[in-house]
């Protein structure tokens, strides 16, 4: 193998180095702006992979990790618990529905939905029942993980390692007009009495191509899931805290899953930290005097006490401050955006939930392989606007501390972009 291959020594998610050879280095972040080390300021468009809520920074989860980093740095969370973790949860469970009662800590969105997964295993196996089948929607991304990448979109990503996923159950994803079509699959697999669990992104599917769909077929997936006594499993991870629209998006269809994953927005973007949460049977199934029923799960970083504070602290934030206030204005600014850019040419599929606006630029093939994506990519970096398309997809998920300006600057410049290249 030849060592002359150049580029830095850092690897980069997501990145092809050969076509991108420059990463833009960053020195601050201040609510929904970066600053990079040359001085130029960047708008976050998409918080920084989704994570950041309130925005960068915000001054009392920076506060509340400054003061945490001082008492407690890190402890093993077996057989040891400590005082963030514990009002964390506490205050979680406040504002979750009442059914979901044990949280079990991890460090990302991947791992709290292979958490998921093995909890729904674990429950079925500890109740006797040899069910293992996963349902899954097509078109779900759900982590890049081994076990979270056989549970999402087959394509490019996830050939090469084909050999180590195992196979899921996929429903169509519900497109207008065809939603009779997803329940009916999902009546046929669950019929069978082998699916353990069916595994959804809420409202929202985020990385497959920020594709929507209806509250009220929601409802329906998670009736029929209940009719035939397979776990719901709600990965929220993206949707969660307030996202689209509601604080969870399974409020907006009066759904309460059997295992909810949140991580992303956990800790306002800050720390890395997700939490699994479960209703009591999914907990009471592993509960025994027999140590095999144990959960065998965990990761050196898990409950970290630092990032647990932080989470803590978003939760006061969620309490204190006008959070879906915000949510619910830039949802508006957004509404506003999504009536521009449907009568702006060269665009197509404009759509929004709540935070979240999405629409496809036409003209070089569809899909996250598109011809356009490096272009697009480079197109919103040179104006200083933090946008990653999805291939021809653009969408916007700004901190919830994003102003109408700023906004509208993001619209004209995808308005500019289809002009570009549609
Ligand atoms: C719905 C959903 N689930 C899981 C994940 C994986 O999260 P992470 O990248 O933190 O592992 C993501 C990430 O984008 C996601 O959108």
């Amino acid at each position: 193998m030849s060592g002359s291959t150049p580029g830095s020594p850092i690897w980069h998610p997501f990145t092809q180095h050969a076509i991108f050879p420059e990463m833009r280095r960053i020195a601050a972040g201040q609510g929904a702006w970066l600053t990079a080390a040359d001085g130029a300021r960047i708008f976050d468009a998409i918080s920084s992979w989704w994570v950041v809520t309130h925005g960068h920074c915000h001054p009392r989860i920076i506060a509340a990790i400054r003061d945490q980093a001082e008492r407690l740095d890190q402890v093993i969370f077996a057989g040891y618990t400590h005082e963030p973790a514990e009002r964390f949860t506490e205050k979680l469970l406040e504002i979750l529905p009442g059914d979901l009662t044990r949280a079990f800590f991890s460090d990302s969105g991947s791992t709290a939905v292979e958490v998921a997964l093995k909890m729904a295993l674990g429950f079925w196996r500890h109740a006797g029942d040899g069910r293992s089948g996963v349902v899954v929607m097509e078109n779900g991304y759900h982590g890049d993980t081994v076990g979270t990448m056989s549970a999402g979109e087959r394509g490019v990503f996830s050939q090469p390692y084909e050999p180590l996923m195992f196979g899921v159950h996929r429903l169509p994803f519900p497109r207008p007009g065809q939603e009779q079509a997803t329940l009916d699959a999902l009546e046929r697999h669950c019929a069978t009495g082998r699916m353990a669990a069916f595994l959804v992104e809420p409202l929202v599917l985020g990385a497959g191509g920020m594709l929507m769909y209806p509250p009220a077929l929601l409802a329906e997936m998670a009736a029929i899931c209940a009719r035939h006594r397979v776990l719901l499993i709600a990965d929220e991870v993206m949707t969660g805290w307030g996202r689209t629209g509601t604080f969870l998006a399974c409020e907006q269809a009066g759904v309460v899953p059997d295992i909810l994953c949140l991580s992303k927005g956990i800790t306002g973007g800050s720390l890395p930290l997700a939490v699994t949460v479960c209703k009591e049977p999914v907990y009471e199934a592993h509960w025994s005097e027999d140590r095999a029923r144990t959960f065998f799960h965990s990761s050196s970083y898990t409950a970290n006490p630092i990032a647990c504070a932080a989470a803590a602290a978003n939760l006061d934030i969620w309490r204190d401050e006008p959070v879906l206030e915000r949510v619910a204005a830039v949802g508006d600014m957004q509404a506003e955006g999504a009536r521009r850019l449907s009568g702006a040419a060269g665009l197509s599929g404009v759509r929004r939930q709540g935070t979240i606006l999405a629409c496809e630029i036409e003209g070089r093939g569809a899909g996250y392989m598109s011809a356009l994506g490096p272009d697009l990519l480079r197109f919103f970096a040179d104006r200083d606007l933090l946008i990653r398309p999805l291939g021809s997809t653009v969408y916007l998920m700004p901190p919830y501390c994003s102003t109408g300006d700023e906004l509208a600057r993001c619209h004209d410049a995808i308005i500019e972009a289809a002009d570009a290249f549609g």
